[in-house]
């Protein structure tokens, strides 16, 4: 078994480690060493296991460690990664045994997070440190940028160019041929029909840009 280490101690890192249960409930993968959280003190047992330290004592770890990053917020996500310059860590790919993937060229990034229920079909690129909470759909020939994050239940159709850091509420829906700028948030339930601009927060059925944000 390998030893992993989830980054923050939050919901998102307690659903973690209950998808690090699964794969282990499958194969005996990893061994869960605790979580690295800012907030929580070191020591505190979260779900049984401990906070080891705040994130910055990854830079001192001396032996190759995995991490996961269960930050669902790209520009947070993207602010934590950047803080760790310790090339001992290492970020694997974690699915659920039950995710779907199509054989035929899917990639996925380093730091991926596909939790249970997800498809995802055929022709895909997916960035690294991308999250798939739980039952999403991908659908073909479709390009995912880093640090994006899907809330359940999302479904993209097929032919969607998404760039580096969009996030995306639970139960959205991304119609086919539609491109959304980096950087963007869509609002849990919207229905996205048109292509939206970069660094915006976009609501509603139809969704529509309701405030624009700096960029990440
Ligand atoms: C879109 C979202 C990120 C906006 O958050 P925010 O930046 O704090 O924006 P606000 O709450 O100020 O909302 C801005 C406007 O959009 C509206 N709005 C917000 N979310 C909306 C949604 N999902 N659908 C429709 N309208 C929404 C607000 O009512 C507000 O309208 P108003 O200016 O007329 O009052 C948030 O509401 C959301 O949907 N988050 C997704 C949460 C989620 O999926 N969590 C999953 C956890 S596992």
């Amino acid at each position: 078994m390998e030893d992993i280490a989830i980054i923050c101690a939050g919901g998102f890192g307690r659903e973690v480690k209950m998808l690090i249960d699964q794969i282990n409930s499958v194969e005996q993968k990893y061994n869960l060493l605790g979580y690295y959280d800012d907030v929580i003190p070191a020591s505190t047992l979260v779900n049984g296991y401990p906070v080891l330290g705040e994130i910055e004592a990854l830079n001192n770890v001396s032996t190759k460690l995995n991490t996961v990053v269960a930050i669902a917020l790209p520009v947070l996500k993207r602010e934590v990664l950047d803080r760790i310059s310790n090339p001992l860590i290492v970020y694997p790919i974690l699915i659920h045994p039950n995710v779907q993937i199509g054989q035929d060229q899917v990639s996925l990034g380093e730091g991926c997070v596909l939790c249970a229920g997800n498809m995802i079909t055929v022709n895909i690129k997916i960035g690294k440190h991308v999250i798939f909470n739980l039952g999403c759909t991908v659908g073909h020939n479709t390009t995912i940028g880093d640090y994006c994050s899907f809330m359940p239940s999302v479904n993209i159709s097929g032919e969607v160019n998404i760039r580096d850091g969009v996030y995306v509420g639970t139960g959205a829906k991304i119609i086919n041929h539609l491109e959304i700028g980096e950087g963007t948030v869509i609002g849990a339930g919207a229905v996205v029909y048109k292509s939206l601009p970069a660094n915006c927060t976009a609501v509603g059925v139809p969704a529509r840009p309701v405030k624009f944000h700096d960029p990440i």
